[in-house]
């Protein structure tokens, strides 16, 4: 995968994300994640498969409007069949997302009713059980020094009882996590509902392994947060003390990074050498030596 800079933007935009949550959007961004707009008119008075919603606000309070999302069969829009909306919103994984996540709702009713919408409670940026990492220089594979703002990694690799929380709180349900070709290749196509030799029985504490690219892309959306770039990767090898001890296994273990290399699993002679050692790969394939952490972008320190 040539590295492209989507990751990179992937990661501007995680900054102010709310817990559990992909990436903060625009109400009119979420209204296309959950495919509110395949249905739905936003901006003219037209109607598709159900009414249009422009102006809403004109017609309906923000008690209605709640209602009518939350109880699409109980509010039936005259001259629509009840059952198609309830049913797509289900699918999609838009109702247990604002069980989880109130505020999504009470945004989008605010916008639709036409107030201005309230912002997103914002995520605790740095979760205990990941280190916070200063800004730093490091070397690129041409010897180029490059600063890497500060940013904080998870402390370990992502384990088995980590993600099994990701698929139970319906990850490979939820569109709205995913990389649009992985929702493709990897639920879709694949119909993957766990990682391809996911074992039920495995130690908790083990790091995941065996997962594609956009399963790891996937999780760390999925907990407000994004794959590591390679530099952060090799920025945090050397900064935190302990780094390989913490994956457990030496040599034979790589993570993955937000460019879809993995990274650190070479035996090299030197700390230096083993941090920045990267080999590019495929995002939709999965390899049982390969794990992955998740980063969140920090504040940069007063001066
Ligand atoms: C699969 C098509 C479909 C999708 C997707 C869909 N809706 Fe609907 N929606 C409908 C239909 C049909 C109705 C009218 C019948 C009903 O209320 O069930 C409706 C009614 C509504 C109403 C009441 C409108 C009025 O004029 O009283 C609101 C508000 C609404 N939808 C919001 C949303 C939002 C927000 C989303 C996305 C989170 C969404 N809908 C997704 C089909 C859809």
């Amino acid at each position: 995968m040539r590295s492209a800079p989507w990751p990179l933007v992937l990661l501007g935009l995680l900054v102010g994300v709310a817990r559990g949550l992909a990436v903060a959007a625009t109400v009119p961004e979420l209204l296309e994640t959950y495919e509110c707009t395949r249905c739905h008119r936003l901006t003219s008075p037209h109607r598709l498969v159900g009414p249009s919603l422009w102006r809403l606000g004109e017609r309906a309070d923000a008690a209605t409007i709640r209602a009518a999302i939350l109880e699409p069969d109980a509010v039936v829009a005259p001259g629509y069949p009840p059952g198609v909306m309830r049913a797509c919103l289900q699918a999609n994984g838009f109702y247990r997302d604002i069980q989880r996540q109130p505020a999504l709702l009470e945004r989008i009713v605010a916008f639709l009713a036409g107030a201005s919408p309230a912002p997103l409670p914002l995520a605790s940026p740095q979760p205990a059980a990941m280190h916070p990492v200063p800004a730093g220089e490091v070397r690129t594979a041409t010897g180029q020094a490059v600063v890497v703002p500060a940013f904080a990694i998870d402390a370990t690799p992502v384990t088995h009882a980590a993600f099994e929380r990701f698929i139970a709180a319906g990850g490979y349900r939820s569109k709205a996590y995913w990389h649009p070709v992985g929702w493709k290749v990897v639920v879709r196509r694949r119909r993957r509902t766990h990682p391809h030799a996911w074992d039920p029985q495995a130690a908790p504490a083990q790091p995941v392994t065996g997962v594609t690219w956009y399963e790891a892309d996937a999780y760390c959306r999925w907990r407000g947060a994004a794959l590591p770039s390679t530099l952060q990767w090799q920025r945090a090898c050397l900064a935190v003390r302990d780094w390989f001890g913490a994956a457990g296994k030496a040599g034979d273990h790589w993570e993955w990074t937000a460019e879809a290399r993995w990274q650190g699993g070479a035996s090299a002679t030197s700390l230096a050498q083993r941090c920045a050692a990267t080999v590019p790969a495929y995002p939709a394939v999965e390899h049982a030596q390969v794990g992955f952490r998740c980063a969140v972008p920090l504040p940069a320190a007063p001066r």
